[in-house]
Protein backbone atom coordinates (compact mmCIF):
# COMPACT_ATOMS: atom_id res chain seq x y z
CA UNK A 1 0.00 0.00 0.00
CA UNK A 2 1.10 3.52 -1.26
CA UNK A 3 1.58 5.71 1.54
CA UNK A 4 -0.44 8.80 1.38
CA UNK A 5 -0.52 12.14 1.08
CA UNK A 6 -0.04 15.10 3.42
CA UNK A 7 -1.66 18.58 2.78
CA UNK A 8 -1.77 21.25 5.09
CA UNK A 9 -3.38 24.31 4.89
CA UNK A 10 -1.47 28.20 6.41
CA UNK A 11 -2.21 31.38 6.44
CA UNK A 12 -3.67 34.06 9.00
CA UNK A 13 -7.01 34.46 11.21
CA UNK A 14 -9.36 35.21 8.27
CA UNK A 15 -6.87 34.52 5.07
CA UNK A 16 -9.71 32.04 3.68
CA UNK A 17 -7.81 28.29 4.28
CA UNK A 18 -10.33 26.83 5.91
CA UNK A 19 -13.09 27.96 2.45
CA UNK A 20 -10.21 26.40 0.53
CA UNK A 21 -9.69 23.54 2.53
CA UNK A 22 -13.15 22.52 1.91
CA UNK A 23 -13.45 23.70 -1.93
CA UNK A 24 -10.36 20.82 -2.37
CA UNK A 25 -12.12 18.47 -0.67
CA UNK A 26 -15.21 18.49 -2.86
CA UNK A 27 -13.06 18.81 -5.55
CA UNK A 28 -11.31 15.72 -4.31
CA UNK A 29 -14.05 13.89 -3.81
CA UNK A 30 -15.65 14.88 -7.25
CA UNK A 31 -12.93 12.81 -8.71
CA UNK A 32 -13.35 9.97 -6.52
CA UNK A 33 -10.59 10.44 -3.86
CA UNK A 34 -12.33 10.87 -0.50
CA UNK A 35 -9.22 13.00 1.79
CA UNK A 36 -9.68 12.55 5.39
CA UNK A 37 -9.77 16.55 7.12
CA UNK A 38 -8.75 17.33 10.09
CA UNK A 39 -7.36 20.80 11.94
CA UNK A 40 -5.52 21.70 14.58
CA UNK A 41 -5.65 22.70 17.67
CA UNK A 42 -8.96 19.88 17.85
CA UNK A 43 -9.69 16.85 15.67
CA UNK A 44 -9.72 14.62 18.16
CA UNK A 45 -11.42 14.58 21.18
CA UNK A 46 -8.75 14.99 24.00
CA UNK A 47 -7.70 17.93 21.08
CA UNK A 48 -11.05 19.81 21.33
CA UNK A 49 -10.76 19.76 24.93
CA UNK A 50 -7.18 20.94 24.36
CA UNK A 51 -8.26 23.62 21.71
CA UNK A 52 -10.67 24.96 24.64
CA UNK A 53 -7.96 25.72 26.72
CA UNK A 54 -5.77 27.10 23.76
CA UNK A 55 -8.73 29.31 22.46
CA UNK A 56 -10.87 30.67 25.18
CA UNK A 57 -10.35 34.38 25.71
CA UNK A 58 -10.54 33.70 29.61
CA UNK A 59 -6.73 31.97 29.36
CA UNK A 60 -5.10 35.30 28.83
CA UNK A 61 -2.03 34.42 31.04
CA UNK A 62 -1.28 31.52 29.63
CA UNK A 63 2.54 31.29 29.36
CA UNK A 64 4.06 31.07 25.62
CA UNK A 65 5.85 28.43 26.74
CA UNK A 66 2.72 26.54 28.11
CA UNK A 67 0.65 27.65 24.37
CA UNK A 68 3.52 26.22 22.84
CA UNK A 69 3.15 22.84 24.66
CA UNK A 70 -0.60 22.25 24.07
CA UNK A 71 -0.03 23.17 20.39
CA UNK A 72 2.54 19.97 20.27
CA UNK A 73 0.86 17.96 22.95
CA UNK A 74 -2.47 18.50 20.58
CA UNK A 75 -0.81 17.32 17.56
CA UNK A 76 1.00 14.59 19.07
CA UNK A 77 -2.30 12.83 20.02
CA UNK A 78 -4.14 14.09 16.11
CA UNK A 79 -0.54 12.52 14.27
CA UNK A 80 -1.52 9.11 16.57
CA UNK A 81 -5.00 9.10 16.32
CA UNK A 82 -6.03 10.81 13.14
CA UNK A 83 -3.12 11.30 10.57
CA UNK A 84 -0.65 8.73 10.80
CA UNK A 85 -3.20 5.91 10.68
CA UNK A 86 -4.55 7.68 7.39
CA UNK A 87 -1.31 7.82 5.52
CA UNK A 88 -0.39 4.39 6.51
CA UNK A 89 -3.77 2.94 4.89
CA UNK A 90 -3.05 5.44 1.74
CA UNK A 91 -5.19 8.25 2.22
CA UNK A 92 -4.87 12.08 1.20
CA UNK A 93 -4.70 13.77 4.34
CA UNK A 94 -5.83 17.45 4.57
CA UNK A 95 -5.15 19.58 7.47
CA UNK A 96 -6.46 22.74 8.71
CA UNK A 97 -2.96 24.05 10.68
CA UNK A 98 0.30 22.25 11.70
CA UNK A 99 3.64 23.39 13.20
CA UNK A 100 4.00 25.97 10.37
CA UNK A 101 1.41 27.43 12.43
CA UNK A 102 3.32 27.07 16.10
CA UNK A 103 6.38 28.66 14.10
CA UNK A 104 4.79 31.37 13.07
CA UNK A 105 2.44 32.43 16.02
CA UNK A 106 4.36 31.29 18.85
CA UNK A 107 7.76 31.07 17.16
CA UNK A 108 7.87 34.65 15.25
CA UNK A 109 4.16 36.11 16.77
CA UNK A 110 4.96 35.17 20.40
CA UNK A 111 8.60 35.97 20.09
CA UNK A 112 9.97 32.06 21.23
CA UNK A 113 12.01 31.87 17.75
CA UNK A 114 11.82 28.98 15.11
CA UNK A 115 14.50 27.07 16.88
CA UNK A 116 12.50 25.68 19.98
CA UNK A 117 9.33 24.93 17.83
CA UNK A 118 11.49 22.91 15.49
CA UNK A 119 12.93 21.00 18.30
CA UNK A 120 9.72 20.40 19.57
CA UNK A 121 8.62 19.40 16.37
CA UNK A 122 11.61 16.77 16.09
CA UNK A 123 11.15 15.24 18.88
CA UNK A 124 6.98 15.13 19.52
CA UNK A 125 6.12 14.78 15.30
CA UNK A 126 9.40 12.61 14.63
CA UNK A 127 10.00 14.56 11.41
CA UNK A 128 6.73 14.03 10.38
CA UNK A 129 6.32 16.60 7.33
CA UNK A 130 3.44 17.49 4.89
CA UNK A 131 4.13 16.43 1.27
CA UNK A 132 2.49 19.77 0.13
CA UNK A 133 1.56 23.22 2.55
CA UNK A 134 -0.46 25.79 1.05
CA UNK A 135 0.08 28.81 2.26
CA UNK A 136 -2.19 31.48 1.91
CA UNK A 137 -0.75 35.08 2.67
CA UNK A 138 -2.35 38.09 0.80
CA UNK A 139 -0.75 41.23 1.06
CA UNK A 140 0.18 42.31 4.69
CA UNK A 141 -2.23 45.32 4.70
CA UNK A 142 -5.18 43.10 3.68
CA UNK A 143 -4.10 40.41 6.23
CA UNK A 144 -4.12 42.97 9.21
CA UNK A 145 -7.68 43.82 7.86
CA UNK A 146 -8.64 40.40 7.09
CA UNK A 147 -7.37 39.74 10.91
CA UNK A 148 -9.33 42.81 12.18
CA UNK A 149 -12.45 41.73 10.37
CA UNK A 150 -12.48 38.92 12.01
CA UNK A 151 -12.05 39.75 15.30
CA UNK A 152 -15.01 41.93 15.01
CA UNK A 153 -16.95 38.88 13.86
CA UNK A 154 -15.76 36.73 16.22
CA UNK A 155 -16.67 39.42 19.37
CA UNK A 156 -20.00 39.98 17.63
CA UNK A 157 -20.62 36.18 17.97
CA UNK A 158 -22.13 34.22 20.78
CA UNK A 159 -21.85 30.83 22.52
CA UNK A 160 -17.88 29.62 21.87
CA UNK A 161 -15.42 31.38 23.09
CA UNK A 162 -12.78 31.29 20.64
CA UNK A 163 -11.58 34.57 20.69
CA UNK A 164 -7.92 34.53 22.81
CA UNK A 165 -5.90 34.80 19.15
CA UNK A 166 -8.43 37.22 18.15
CA UNK A 167 -7.60 39.53 20.42
CA UNK A 168 -4.29 40.24 19.51
CA UNK A 169 -3.03 43.51 18.29
CA UNK A 170 -1.66 44.36 14.97
CA UNK A 171 2.19 43.79 16.19
CA UNK A 172 1.52 40.60 16.70
CA UNK A 173 0.43 39.66 13.63
CA UNK A 174 2.65 41.28 11.45
CA UNK A 175 5.32 39.02 13.31
CA UNK A 176 3.19 35.99 12.16
CA UNK A 177 3.03 37.30 8.72
CA UNK A 178 6.71 37.89 8.32
CA UNK A 179 7.78 34.34 10.00
CA UNK A 180 5.12 32.94 7.64
CA UNK A 181 6.95 34.63 4.55
CA UNK A 182 10.62 33.01 6.18
CA UNK A 183 9.37 29.74 6.12
CA UNK A 184 7.82 29.97 2.52
CA UNK A 185 11.53 31.04 1.66
CA UNK A 186 13.00 28.30 3.58
CA UNK A 187 10.91 25.99 2.48
CA UNK A 188 10.18 26.48 -0.84
CA UNK A 189 10.09 22.95 -2.44
CA UNK A 190 7.33 22.50 0.41
CA UNK A 191 5.75 25.35 0.67
CA UNK A 192 3.20 27.06 -2.64
CA UNK A 193 2.79 30.37 -0.84
CA UNK A 194 -0.21 31.94 -3.01
CA UNK A 195 0.38 35.27 -2.09
CA UNK A 196 -1.55 38.90 -4.01
CA UNK A 197 -5.19 39.78 -2.62
CA UNK A 198 -6.68 36.90 -5.13
CA UNK A 199 -10.62 36.08 -5.36
CA UNK A 200 -11.90 32.97 -3.69
CA UNK A 201 -12.00 31.55 -7.48
CA UNK A 202 -8.52 32.42 -8.33
CA UNK A 203 -6.92 30.76 -4.72
CA UNK A 204 -9.08 27.50 -5.99
CA UNK A 205 -7.24 27.45 -9.18
CA UNK A 206 -3.97 27.87 -7.42
CA UNK A 207 -4.63 25.44 -5.34
CA UNK A 208 -5.90 22.52 -7.27
CA UNK A 209 -2.80 23.35 -9.81
CA UNK A 210 -0.18 22.74 -7.07
CA UNK A 211 -2.12 19.58 -5.53
CA UNK A 212 -2.82 17.93 -8.89
CA UNK A 213 1.22 18.22 -9.78
CA UNK A 214 2.20 16.81 -6.69
CA UNK A 215 -0.35 13.95 -6.41
CA UNK A 216 0.09 13.39 -10.07
CA UNK A 217 3.67 13.13 -9.34
CA UNK A 218 3.55 10.90 -7.01
CA UNK A 219 1.31 8.29 -9.18
CA UNK A 220 -1.43 8.96 -6.85
CA UNK A 221 -4.58 9.57 -8.85
P1 LIG B 1 -8.86 28.57 14.32
O1 LIG B 1 -10.26 28.73 14.75
O2 LIG B 1 -8.42 27.30 13.73
O3 LIG B 1 -8.47 29.81 13.46
P2 LIG B 1 -8.45 29.95 11.91
O4 LIG B 1 -9.84 29.64 11.44
O5 LIG B 1 -8.03 31.36 11.75
O6 LIG B 1 -7.44 28.96 11.46
O7 LIG B 1 -7.98 28.94 15.59
C1 LIG B 1 -6.71 28.60 15.67
C2 LIG B 1 -5.95 29.72 16.31
O8 LIG B 1 -4.86 29.12 16.98
C3 LIG B 1 -5.41 30.67 15.28
O9 LIG B 1 -5.52 32.00 15.75
C4 LIG B 1 -3.96 30.31 15.19
C5 LIG B 1 -3.66 29.69 16.52
N1 LIG B 1 -2.62 28.63 16.46
C6 LIG B 1 -1.38 28.87 17.03
O10 LIG B 1 -1.16 29.95 17.58
N2 LIG B 1 -0.42 27.90 16.99
C7 LIG B 1 -0.63 26.68 16.42
O11 LIG B 1 0.26 25.82 16.41
C8 LIG B 1 -1.92 26.44 15.84
C9 LIG B 1 -2.21 25.11 15.21
C10 LIG B 1 -2.90 27.44 15.88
Amino acid sequence: MPRGFFVTFEGLDGSGKTTQLKRLALWMQRRGLMPVMTRQPGGTSTGDRIRELLLDSRGRSLAPMAEMAMMFADRAQAIAEVIEPALAAGKTVLCDRFTDSTEAYQGGGRGLGSEAVLTMHRVICGGLQPDLTLLLLPSLESSLERARRRNERVAAQSGKDEGRFEGEQDAFFRRVWAKYREIAQRDAGRVVCIAGDLTIDEVHEQVVEAVAMRITEASRV
